[in-house]
């Protein structure tokens, strides 16, 4: 565990490295609670100008960890004596008089650690009894001593040992050598990997697996095989990721002109993991959540998020892989872009599972509003929080918490941006200059912007504010018509320590006579503070339709009446901005219920009408209907109101849910009858748009109150997850019998499959406290402290307390003192052996500062108490330091 002092790095400190490490050579003797570790580095110096001659060497230092012992050390083959070399907690540093005569040197060290008791799942660690790793950001130190910075790049050569009996499968980067038997019962497997990578890329696994694989052709006639490993008896459940693992590398050579470049590429599923995925070289670890699809099992989002990560990793093998990151300040250069390329995966794979060219279209903004809606649930509260930051960072403490909504989902954006003002076109060839520049190559987010401005001939000087800039730009519109023109006045509020931003504006015309279908937009480029842009083909009737399709990540500011937002979310030809403008409806009828307004009347009932006349329109896809049914979470609505009270805001929210659904009440069983999908399972737009608008409508009819036998008929007939799921989730809004019984039917069938386990976790921490019934706060309690209940395991906690903490603010703050403490020990718990994930846990108090009284004062206590711990982690340390530093209101 880290326990050295908080130590800020800064992205101005980079200095090149002294020397370099073509190749490292790595024999893992992998015990459970032994395991050795043979590191041979061949070390070359960098540069010898640069560094201004070999008088100035300094000490040549290595990152370790306190859990790593060093049994040798030898130099070229000499056991390098004690006076040469100093082991301190996390550093080994050779003294130069060692090495100030040589231009390059052999470096042997080996090392043991327990891997048994690496609980953090960071370096080398066990998991349902087999090996796996995990290096990036800073793990790979955690395994064996190394200058753990990805601007070093090496050849490696890798063999594993095991007993053959307990971890028949051994794999590593790159392709099989050799295997064969050593004494013992042991066996060992060679692997290299002809690539040069930065140490993070590094993997090893081993254990008892079972393969679900394929070889495809490429298209210079040479084979691949692609592989997707899982723990015996998961086999009939990796078909979906193995098809969309080919589905990306066609993607990939499609859109981009980028192969497949191993012969071998695998994929292997893990229980217990800290994230998503991870993109090791031709050996990507995932969470078992991102693999594993059954319809039985999993649900229509599932499978598509499935999709969109085997993709993500995929697609990192070059945008991350064979380009990669100077130094960690330039994190959204491989995660930005490799979000940004998923994203439009998984748009492209939509669209091309639609029959007409107008569902494909429909299932393109279904995306985006699923991508957006993200987005401003997250990123735009974490910047508007004390852990705000720009895209590239200047500073952190633990990279880890870097790993952020900003640096991914920001950063895509920012890219999608450059692919707005370049064209598609002019895209592609800013990344074929990019790779033809840099393959092979760590860089800098500098490189990139280059390669796109170079190739296109295209300024983009003002456009790297962005990457230095935090906070989400609000933008003002207001515009007055001059004949057939509307003169578009637009005002940047930033910032005084801010320059205006250039931004795209893609503008179109809503006229409630003309169906303009989204045609003749307008692409404006905003790069002053204000700015005026002539939108030509209007009438004097006519209202401008601002940033379609989310040009870019701004807050549009626009004082609306109620009969403009009607007029748009009836007739935007633009289906995201139509979608937004129903939104915009719906936070207004919400916060005026919060405040009591008297226009609260008004507004619900303008809602009420949009909506009514949306989901009885038969141009609209039910997909696109079932996002409309998705209005505005608090968490967002939160952003808006100061001194927030989610208790309030929880029963303003629930008032116009209760309102629609009383209002509508006869649209939700016709819906549910007219969405009922036929025939095998398939997780297509077309049909789990239907079961989604069909579930939404579930939920809003047991709002209303009479939905409870259709429910439960709906519970034990579902043949899918997907509309098993969907009736709990509308259970919880139904009476407590029917409630209690649909949970409890629940729990007795998937006790033992803890994925769907997660989900009935996360049911229940989204609960709504029902009269008479016990507080949600209680449920969670006890399900956390029931035996039952894996604390260790990452998704657990995340389905459960993560949940609670981020996604029901009601019941948890709600809670006042009972449920802070409940916090603080959570959050000091998990901190104890695993301190990523209590610092991402912990970033639920972050927007303390904004709530009202109670609340903020006994948020503020808590993290304070917190902060006192003395053995708290670097990691968690800094969220919560930071989470104290915020002005005060
Ligand atoms: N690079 C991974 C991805 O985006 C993210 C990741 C996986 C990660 N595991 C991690 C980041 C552990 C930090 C720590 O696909
Ligand atoms: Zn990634």
């Amino acid at each position: 565990m880290k326990t050295e002092a908080n130590t800020t790095v800064l992205r101005k400190d980079f200095t090149p490295v002294a020397w370099l490490v073509p190749k490292v050579d790595l024999i893992a003797d992998l015990v459970p609670d032994l395991t050795t570790v043979t590191c041979t580095q061949q070390l070359r110096r960098n540069s010898p100008k640069m560094l201004g001659g070999r008088t100035v060497d300094s000490d040549l230092v290595f990152n370790g960890d306190p859990d790593l012992s060093l049994i040798s050390i030898e130099l070229n083959g000499v056991a390098l004596s004690k006076d040469l070399y100093e082991v301190s907690t996390h550093k080994l540093a050779i003294r130069s008089a060692a090495f100030t005569e040589l231009d390059s040197f052999t470096l042997k060290t080996v090392t043991s650690s327990n891997p048994s008791k690496n609980s953090a799942l960071n370096g080398l660690y066990l998991s349902g009894g087999n090996f796996f790793t995990q290096c990036e950001a800073e793990g790979f130190r955690r395994i064996t001593w190394f200058q753990d910075r990805p601007d070093v790049m090496s050849e490696y050569h890798v063999e594993l040992r095991a007993n053959q009996a307990s971890f028949p499968v051994l794999l590593s980067n790159g392709n099989l050598v050799s295997k064969g038997q050593l004494a013992d019962g042991r066996h060992f497997a060679k692997w290299h990997d002809p690539y040069l990578k930065p140490c993070y890329l590094f993997a090893m696994v081993a254990g008892t697996l079972e393969v679900n694989e394929k070889t495809i052709t490429r298209p210079d006639g040479s084979e691949a095989l692609l592989q997707v490993w899982v723990k015996p008896g998961n086999l009939d459940r990796t078909h979906h990721a193995l098809q969309s693992l080919e589905a990306s590398i066609n993607w990939d050579r499609q859109r981009f002109g980028l192969e497949l470049d191993l012969d071998r590429f695998m994929i292997v599923a893990v229980d217990d993991f800290n994230m998503g995925a991870m993109e090791n070289k031709g050996l990507n670890i995932f969470n078992s959540a991102y693999v594993f699809a059954s319809p039985e099992l999993a649900t229509d989002t599932d499978y598509d998020n499935i999709e969109a990560i085997v993709g993500h990793e995929y697609f990192h093998n070059w945008t991350g892989n064979r380009v990669t990151c100077r130094d960690w300040f330039q994190l959204t250069l491989k995660e930005g872009l490799t979000v940004f390329r998923d994203q439009e995966f998984s748009s492209d794979m939509a669209a091309a599972s639609c029959q007409t060219e107008a569902e494909a279209q429909s299932a393109r903004a279904v995306n985006r509003i699923k991508d957006v809606t993200t987005l401003r649930r997250v990123q735009f509260v974490e910047d508007a929080g004390p852990m705000a930051h720009p895209i590239r960072p200047e500073a952190y403490q633990d990279i880890d918490n870097f790993y952020t909504a900003t640096v991914y989902e920001k950063g895509a954006e920012v890219i999608r941006m450059m692919q707005t003002l370049l064209g598609r076109d002019g895209f592609k060839k800013g990344m074929d200059l990019y790779f033809e520049r840099h393959d092979g190559q760590a860089v800098t987010c500098d490189d990139f912007i280059a390669a796109m401005a170079d190739a296109n001939q295209f300024n983009l000087n003002q456009f790297t504010r962005w990457y230095h800039q935090a906070h989400t730009p609000k933008i003002e519109f207001s515009w007055e018509h001059l004949g057939n023109t509307l003169a578009l006045h637009c005002k940047q509020i930033i910032t005084p320590s801010q320059e205006p931003f250039h931004i795209p504006i893609l503008v179109g015309i809503v006229d409630s006579s003309v169906d303009a279908h989204g045609q003749n937009n307008q692409l404006f480029e905003l790069t002053e503070t204000q700015q005026t842009f002539m939108v030509h083909g209007a009438s004097a009737r006519s209202l401008p339709s601002i940033a379609r399709n989310f040009s870019a990540p701004i807050v549009v500011k626009v004082d609306w009446t109620v009969e403009q937002l009607r007029l748009l979310a009836s007739y935007d030809g633009d289906p995201f901005n139509r979608w937004d403008a129903l939104q915009q409806l719906a936070t207004k009828s919400m916060l005026d219920q919060y405040y009591g307004n008297e226009s609260a009347q008004q507004s619900i009932g303008a809602l009420v009408q949009s909506l009514k006349q949306s989901l009885l329109d038969p141009k609209l896809s039910p997909a696109f209907k079932a996002e409309l049914l998705n209005l505005p979470q608090e968490p967002l609505l939160a952003e808006s109101i100061t001194s927030f009270d989610p208790v309030r805001l929880r029963a303003a929210r629930l008032t116009v849910l209760i309102t629609l659904a009383h209002e509508l009440e006869k649209h939700w069983p016709m819906l549910y009858q007219s969405n009922q999908v036929t025939g095998v399972y398939r997780p297509t737009p077309s049909d789990s748009g239907k079961r989604a608008l069909r579930n939404s409508a579930l939920g809003l009819w047991a709002m209303q109150g009479s939905a409870d036998q259709t429910i439960t008929d709906q519970y034990h007939s579902a043949t899918n997850m997907t509309d098993r799921l969907g009736a709990l989730n509308a259970s919880r809004m139904a009476g407590a019998k029917t409630k209690d019984a649909v949970f409890a039917a629940f729990a007795q069938s998937y006790r033992d499959e803890v994925l769907a386990m997660d989900k009935w976790y996360l049911a229940q921490a989204t609960s709504i406290r029902l009269a008479g019934g016990p507080s949600v706060l209680s449920q969670v309690k006890m399900i956390y402290t029931s035996n039952s209940f894996d604390r260790k395991n990452p998704n657990r906690l995340r389905s459960l307390v993560g949940a609670f903490f981020t996604g029901n603010l009601a019941e948890f703050h709600g809670g006042e003192a009972e449920g802070y403490a409940f916090w603080a020990e959570t959050i000091g718990e998990i901190d104890s052996f695993n301190p990523q994930i209590a610092a991402r846990l912990a970033r639920s108090l972050d927007r303390w500062n904004n709530y009202g009284e109670p609340y903020r004062g006994l948020m503020q206590a808590t993290l304070t108490q917190l902060a006192e711990k003395s053995d708290l982690s670097v990691s968690t340390r800094e969220i919560i330091s930071k989470a104290l530093k915020v002005e005060h209101a």
